[in-house]
């Protein structure tokens, strides 16, 4: 009995331990990029997000609204609305809703880019962005 009730325990544990890690290893960003590879995306380099980031594109970036630095407050270009800093490190909201990513590459692509960006800029602008 007593050994059951261990064993029980054990299996407890030992699945409360896997799902918690299986929830740290699958994050929205790992989702997407899954979700981009299968559009024909590969190899994300995070230089190349840092790029698209700074990019000027006929007078427009994406540092206008964000700010040059992702730990820092940004400001809407034409709105003057505060954004918060899009850095994960001090903004933990960011990246964990893949809705809310979808919506603001289109909009902020074809806003800064006057296009949509392709499966492949936004992969390396996640990688460029979740170690920031
Ligand atoms: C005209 C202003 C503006 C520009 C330019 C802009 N953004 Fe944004 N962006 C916003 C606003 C507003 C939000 C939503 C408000 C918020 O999340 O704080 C946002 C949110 C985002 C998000 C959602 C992040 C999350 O998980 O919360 C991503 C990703 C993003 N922007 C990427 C970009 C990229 C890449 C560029 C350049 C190609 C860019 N933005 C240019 C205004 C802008």
């Amino acid at each position: 009995m007593r050994i059951n009730k261990r064993l029980l325990l054990t299996g407890v544990l030992t699945s409360f331990v896997l799902s918690a890690n299986a929830g740290v290893m699958t994050d929205t960003t790992d989702n997407k990029l899954d979700q981009y590879r299968g559009q024909g995306a590969e190899n994300f380099s995070p230089e190349a997000g840092l790029e698209l980031w700074r990019s000027d594109n006929n007078g427009r970036s994406c540092t206008q609204c964000h700010g040059a630095n992702p730990t820092d407050v940004g400001k809407h270009a034409k709105t003057g609305k505060v954004i918060k800093p899009m850095a994960p490190s001090v903004n933990p909201k960011r990246l964990t809703d893949s809705k809310k990513i979808d919506k603001w590459f289109l909009r902020n692509c074809k806003w800064t880019l006057k296009r949509e960006c392709t499966s492949q800029e936004k992969g390396d602008f996640l990688v460029w962005l979740r170690e920031q």
